[in-house]
């Protein structure tokens, strides 16, 4: 498969949604030149509901740049999209805005039905009927295809959610297939493994065990600390993304991307606390994740066949990682500050306590 160049080498006019978040900011920032390797963009419209995970200061530095755009809304909400889509001529879609942490979908699934289904659904509606588009890109998971016992998932594995998150960007996916193939809406769905770097939020497994590790705090291990995940740097999958808006697709095509760099838990812990200068007696095993994923490997091999490759080793993406949250403490302290501080003692409080007798 070859890169369409013509589609690729025009400026995009792009809506990017949930750029306010983790992956967005990444991809967002890469867009207008602050993190390198994107293509030229004329308009960037950011839309992001700004909830618990959203941080529009990871997007303040950019407001003086006349391209760049940003509106407070929900992708639910139909009107406001397809009005955009037409005021802003926008002719590039990406859906970055999910309700993304599996902990949280176990504890109440119905704001990953609204934002993750329903909101995907809603952006498709407005897609359909806004022309011309030249592309509609759905940003999904390896957690689709469930725990992989052996061997790789490649796009051709079935899907197999565990979790109610997983279960939501399956249902997506479905429903951006389902309007590629029915309403022409030129639609391809990515599926990326865990991603580590900047900005991430602290609910997550590396930006928690680091800033935790900084703080003397216990890291919170689940069950045996062997499950294992399939990590990439955010700016590697952000420049997949990029490779993916420039390539021809059939509608509703699937691209995987992924660095094939599979670790258990309990090896990335030792690495944070190596990294952290941290003693092994933070760590505290904690009970399990219900329903709790053993291992994901995704097979990128098709996307890299293409010409796209990951830049950095898992090694070199932590250690740049940790030194990332060690300039940046004023940032992640105040994210971890006000609602943060509730969501932790029903996470992990009980599971704490239980552990230290
Ligand atoms: P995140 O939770 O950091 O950010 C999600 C963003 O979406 C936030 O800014 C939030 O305010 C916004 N948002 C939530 N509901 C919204 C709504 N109804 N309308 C508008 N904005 C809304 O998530 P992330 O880790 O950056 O993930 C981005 C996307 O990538 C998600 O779709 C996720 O499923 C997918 N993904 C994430 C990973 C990962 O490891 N983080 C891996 C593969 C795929
Ligand atoms: O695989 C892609 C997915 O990766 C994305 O689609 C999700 O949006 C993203 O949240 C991530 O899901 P995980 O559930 O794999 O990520 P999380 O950081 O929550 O957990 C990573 C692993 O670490 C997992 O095996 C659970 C474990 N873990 C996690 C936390 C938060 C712990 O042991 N302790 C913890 O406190």
């Amino acid at each position: 498969m070859s890169r369409a160049a013509s589609d690729y080498d025009r400026p995009m006019r792009l809506l990017v949604t949930g750029a306010a978040g983790f992956i967005g900011t990444t991809f967002t920032r890469q867009a207008l030149g602050r993190l390198p390797g994107a293509p030229a963009v004329e308009r960037l419209v950011a839309v992001d509901l700004l909830t618990y995970a959203g941080n529009f200061a990871n997007l303040d530095d950019l407001q003086d740049d006349v391209r760049f755009r940003f509106v407070r809304a929900d992708i639910a909400d139909r009107e406001a999209m397809a009005g955009l889509l037409a005021d802003e001529r926008v002719d590039m879609v990406v859906n970055f805005a999910a309700e993304s942490h599996v902990d949280r979908s176990i504890a109440d699934a119905s704001p990953f039905l609204h934002t993750n289904v329903q909101g995907t659904i809603s952006l498709l509606e407005a897609a359909r009927s806004h022309r011309p588009l030249r592309r509609f890109l759905q940003v999904s998971s390896d957690e689709v295809y469930g725990s992989i016992a052996a061997g790789r998932a490649s796009e051709e594995a079935p899907t197999r959610p565990s979790s109610p998150y997983a279960a939501s960007k399956a249902a997506a996916d479905g429903f951006v297939q389902a309007w590629a193939t029915t309403h022409d809406v030129p639609a391809v769905v990515t599926r990326c493994s865990n991603n580590y770097g900047p900005y991430q939020f602290p609910e997550k497994l590396i930006p928690l065990f680091v800033t935790n590790a900084f703080d003397g705090e216990p890291l919170p291990l689940y069950g045996d600390g062997m499950n294992v995940r399939d990590w990439i740097h955010v700016e590697d999958h952000c420049l997949a993304l990029w490779h993916v808006l420039g390539l021809p697709a059939r509608p509703g095509e699937v691209f995987n991307a992924g660095a094939h760099a599979e670790v258990p838990n309990r090896h990335v812990t030792e690495a944070i606390l190596r990294l952290t200068g941290r003693p092994a007696d933070l760590v505290r095993r904690v009970a399990d994740r219900p329903g709790h994923d053993r291992r994901y490997a995704l097979d990128a091999s098709k996307l890299r066949a293409t010409g796209w490759a990951p830049h950095r080793s898992f090694d070199e993406g932590l250690a740049a990682t940790v030194a990332w949250y060690r300039a940046n403490r004023a940032w992640w302290e105040s994210v971890k500050s006000g609602a943060y501080r509730e969501y932790y003692e029903h996470m992990y409080g009980a599971r704490l306590r239980s552990v230290e007798g």
